[in-house]
């Protein structure tokens, strides 16, 4: 088994085992934001990607992906569902999102959880060199750090949460909390997207294990484990240039032509999840078209839901309820010709989605709780030409950088309605100011400098964070 310096551990492997219409199997993109973030990173670097490959059965054997080697950990149709679908997606999923819908505990799935994680940290002691760096990530493997140190003690061991790290009030509902904070104390380094979770895991680590934790460090076993906010990017550089692409640019005034020219566009890209507050928002959309306030004429509306964890109940439910409610607001408010909203559940490539984000002067992002939400950078980075606006819930880690966007509570209907339109209704000048100083900040805290910063702190010597993100 040939082994590398660096290596990556996540659920999914950077590309997905889709199946084609005519019945075939094709690669894609995974989806989500965890993969946008890492697959430019790691790009042409002497790294491996431990992960699993979408599917059941057997591990296929998968080609290096931009340089970087994948090496498959196989899920059994068990392994989905009580791992997969169990206890990451409807045990943890929910509980780290505000419990927006309800947690499930069950034994069976908390057996399968460990059983996976113990057979990714196998896969990984198998492919990292020895002193290498072992890097874990989200909340599906959060016993890997633990179980790999008792495999690989030579290594260092870094673990990143994705998403958010629910308050004492909630993680205390974890019938196995002890076993989860311990596995993350495997890492030398613990990291998250904003500093209260690193608050919150605190306060756990100290009251759960009663161990001496600080907001920065925890001591355990004689070791000292670093804890710190490091919120997530994108590649802003590569979204920048794909934008000023002069086909995407043409893209993106054929897409407002097949629109009917509206004066405005909104677009929505989520997900099809109910942490993504899509529910709320095209209530709001709904009431702004009854009071008048919205005309379909000059407004549109463009919501993209890519359906995701398709046999987990509440997204079924979810799907259910968003496209009976756009049958809803189209059937009332459409015109021939002239929907009130176009709504799509496919993924795009990336020059159509970034064509998409070009032509929306309102960019509605508006979940109940998001880790990051990447959507939200990708669409500051793509407007090069300084217009647009957007509209931003203050749940989503992104709210903690972009401060020029139209914060709004996503559960305050009014205050919904009002933000969407302000932003819809903003001078040009504003639009600009805006925008400029978002783009900014996004251009300054790409992904890039995520990696620099958490790996100053992993890779102690230096030698291969210099090699991955020179300075
Ligand atoms: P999450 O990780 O919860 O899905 P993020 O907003 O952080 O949310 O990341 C979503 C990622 O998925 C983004 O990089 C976005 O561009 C991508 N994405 C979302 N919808 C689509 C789609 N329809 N086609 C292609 N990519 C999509
Ligand atoms: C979020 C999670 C990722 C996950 C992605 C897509 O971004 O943080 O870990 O990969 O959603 O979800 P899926 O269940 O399809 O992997």
């Amino acid at each position: 088994m040939r082994q590398s310096p660096l290596v990556v551990v996540a659920n999914r492997l950077p590309i997905d085992d889709s199946v084609a219409p005519d019945g075939a199997c094709e690669w894609r993109r995974s989806p989500g934001g965890l993969v946008s973030a890492l697959h430019p990173l790691l790009r042409h670097t002497p790294a491996t990607w431990v992960g699993w490959a979408g599917g059941t059965g057997p591990a296929p054997h998968l080609p290096d992906v931009d340089g970087v080697r994948m090496h498959t950990v196989p899920l059994s149709a068990d392994d989905f569902r009580d791992h997969y679908e169990g206890f990451a997606n409807a045990t943890l999923w929910p509980l780290y999102h505000d419990a927006v819908e309800q947690p499930e505990y069950h034994r069976r799935w908390w057996d399968a959880y460990q059983r996976v994680n113990q057979r990714f940290a196998e896969a990984a002691a198998e492919v990292a060199e020895p002193d290498g760096l072992v890097w874990v990530q989200d909340y599906h493997l959060q016993l890997v750090p633990g179980l790999l140190r008792r495999l690989r003690p030579d290594l260092r061991i870094g673990f990143f949460l994705h998403v958010p790290f629910p308050p004492p009030e909630l993680f205390m509902q974890l019938p196995r909390r002890a076993e989860l904070l311990r596995g993350m104390l495997g890492a030398d380094v613990i990291g998250f997207q904003r500093a209260q979770a690193a608050h919150n895991f605190a306060q756990l680590v100290a009251k759960v294990l009663e161990l001496p934790a600080t907001d920065r460090q925890v001591t355990v076993d004689d070791r000292v484990v670093r804890v710190g906010a490091f919120p997530v990017s994108i590649d802003a550089a590569e979204m920048a240039a794909l934008a000023a692409r002069p086909e995407v640019a043409d893209r993106a005034r054929r897409l407002r032509q097949d629109l009917g020219e509206p004066e405005k566009v909104i677009l929505s890209v989520d997900r099809m999840d109910y942490t993504k507050g899509i529910e709320q928002r095209l209530k709001a959309y709904r009431e702004l078209l009854a009071s008048g306030d919205v005309k379909v004429r000059d407004t549109v509306l463009i919501q993209v839901a890519v359906p995701s964890r398709q046999r987990v109940a509440q997204y079924q439910i979810l799907r259910d309820r968003v496209e009976h409610q756009v049958g809803r607001i189209n059937g009332e408010f459409g015109r021939v010709g002239e929907p009130a909203i176009h709504y799509f559940t496919q993924p795009f490539d990336r020059a159509e989605l970034t064509a998409l984000y070009r032509v929306a002067d309102v960019m509605a992002v508006t979940p109940l709780r998001d880790g990051m939400n990447l959507v939200a950078k990708e669409y500051v980075a793509a407007r090069v030409d300084d217009a647009g606006a957007l509209l931003l819930s203050e749940f989503a880690g992104a709210a903690a950088e972009l401060e020029q966007a139209y914060l709004v509570n996503p559960h305050d209907l009014e205050g919904l309605k009002r933000e969407l339109l302000a932003a819809l209704r903003a001078t040009p000048e504003d639009v600009t100011t805006r925008m400029r100083a978002m783009r900014e900040q996004v251009r300054r805290h790409d992904i890039h400098a995520w990696a620099r910063s958490y790996l100053t702190v992993l890779d102690t010597g230096g030698a291969l964070r210099d090699r991955l993100v020179p300075a």
